[in-house]
This record gives structure tokens, C-alpha cells and sequence, in this order.
């Protein structure tokens, strides 16, 4: 499987059923993908996965290759565009690489897991949320992931360099049941230039400006780093009350 993943990255292409040849797009990288498999290869209690986005399955392979050979090991895809927009190249890794141990719904998340919720409370070991970025469809992503998850399980979350996904993350990482497990995170804007940045608005206090630049933009000057994978890991039950809230938000 190590190879299939290193051609991909190597060509940037994938090829359909019919030999026919696109351009890799929309994967997670080497790092995040090494990210989703260190944490499954070194934890043998996880065995049930789910994941949300397949698309050519970049995230799929990592997190079957790290589940290889562990008995009880099943993981589920939820994407409902894999055999359109993205040509059953997916599943198609996963066959090329003898996975027999996946199941893929081919339906909307926002379908796919209430009804996986039903009969699966507490039952899964580690989520992966790369699906729809918005901001209302990543919360209800997670909100069923975090109802799914078992305590000690892991909910891994791409692209939180989106302000969408990064609120979202912002809001669960403040649930009592929660603590921030490991990241991959990139530099962000040059020391430089942010330095000029915070330079230039330093007459006015950091809090003044939080409310009223824009949210990305305070990020990338007052930020040293760029959380894009977060992996969040569930420490209790999710005992909040009725009343719970966050006033940051
Ligand atoms: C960024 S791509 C996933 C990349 C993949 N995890 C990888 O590493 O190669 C986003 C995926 O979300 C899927 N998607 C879009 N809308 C969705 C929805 N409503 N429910 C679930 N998946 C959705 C797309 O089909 C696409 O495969």
C-alpha cells in the first residue's frame, strides 16, 4: 500500500477503471497523511474508523494501511461523489491495494450519520472529518462524530486553516471531554511580515483589534503557526448540561 500511496504523490495523476488519467487534487499530504497513521498504528485499541471525504482516497489508505493486518479492523466511508466526481478512483485504491475490511456509503454525510448514529453510540475508535468545509455542515460532521466516538477515540479534522473548520475546532476544543492530542501545522505568513504587521497596529491593544479585523487576517498576523490537521482526543463522556456554554463564542 506504501507504494500505491508514494506513486500518487510522485505522479500527481490518478487513472479511472478505464485508464483514463486525472490530476490529484483535493488529498491530504505526507504529513498529515503520516499524522492519521501514526496515531492508529500506535494505538491497537483502534479498530473501528470512520472517515468522511474519500475522494481519491489519499486519507483512506493511510488509515487502512495503519489498521492492516489488526483483527476486528473495519473502517467506513461515508462520500457521496465518489463514483462521479471523482470516478470510483478511490475504492479503486483500496482494491489495488487489497483492502477487504471498508464499507462505502455513498450518501451526504448530513444523511449517512444519524442513521450510522443509530445503532453505532460510542462504538467507533477514530474519525476522520474531511467531507464539506463549511461552517454549518463541519459542525454537524462533528457533531455526530463526537456522539460516535468512544472515550479514548481520536476525531481528526482536516483543513483547519479554514476559518469554517477552524471555529468549529475552536468550539469543540473547549468541551470539557476533549484535549488537543497532535497537529500538523505550516508557518503562515512570513516572521517579517508579521512583525511589520504587529508593528504597524501596536498602538491599539491585541483584544481591540480580535474584534475588529477580519478573522483570518487577525489570525495570520497575530498566529506563529497554521493548524491544518488537528486530532483531538475524547478524555471522558461528553457530560455537559443543557446549560453548558462557551462565552467565547
Ligand atoms: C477534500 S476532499 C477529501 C480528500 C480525502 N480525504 C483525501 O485525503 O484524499 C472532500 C470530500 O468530501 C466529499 N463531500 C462533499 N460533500 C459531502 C457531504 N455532504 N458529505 C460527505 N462528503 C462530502 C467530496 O466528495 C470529497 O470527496
Amino acid at each position: 500500500m506504501k507504494q500505491i500511496i508514494e506513486q500518487l504523490y510522485k505522479t500527481k495523476t490518478v487513472v479511472d477503471r478505464n485508464g483514463k488519467t486525472y490530476e490529484l487534487k483535493a488529498a491530504i499530504d505526507r504529513r498529515e497523511g503520516e499524522l492519521l497513521f501514526d496515531i492508529i498504528h500506535q494505538d491497537f485499541g483502534i479498530l473501528k474508523t470512520l472517515e468522511v471525504g474519500c475522494a481519491y482516497g489519499l486519507s483512506s489508505l493511510y488509515i487502512c494501511s495503519a489498521l492492516q493486518g489488526r483483527s476486528g479492523a473495519f473502517h467506513t466511508i461515508i462520500d457521496p461523489f465518489q463514483n462521479t466526481t471523482w470516478h470510483g478512483i478511490g475504492i479503486k485504491h483500496l482494491e489495488e491495494a487489497e483492502i477487504d475490511f471498508f464499507h462505502h456509503i455513498e450518501a451526504k454525510s448530513e444523511f449517512a450519520l444519524p442513521q450510522l448514529l443509530a445503532e453505532n453510540e460510542r462504538k467507533f475508535d477514530f474519525i476522520f472529518i474531511d467531507g464539506l468545509h463549511t461552517f454549518d455542515h463541519t459542525l454537524l460532521d462533528c457533531f455526530y462524530a463526537n456522539r460516535l466516538l468512544r472515550v479514548g477515540g481520536y476525531l481528526a479534522i482536516d483543513d483547519v486553516s479554514f476559518s469554517s473548520v477552524r471555529r468549529v475546532v475552536d468550539f469543540f476544543k473547549s468541551y470539557p471531554c476533549y484535549e488537543e492530542y497532535r497537529s500538523v501545522s505550516s508557518t503562515g505568513s512570513k516572521p517579517f511580515k508579521k512583525l511589520i504587521a504587529r508593528a504597524l497596529i501596536s498602538p491599539i491593544p491585541q483584544k481591540i483589534w480580535a474584534k475588529i479585523l477580519r478573522w483570518n487576517l487577525y489570525h495570520k498576523i497575530f498566529e506563529d503557526k497554521i493548524i491544518r490537521t488537528i486530532v483531538l482526543k475524547k478524555i471522558a463522556e461528553d457530560n455537559r448540561r443543557w446549560d453548558w456554554h462557551n462565552d467565547a463564542f
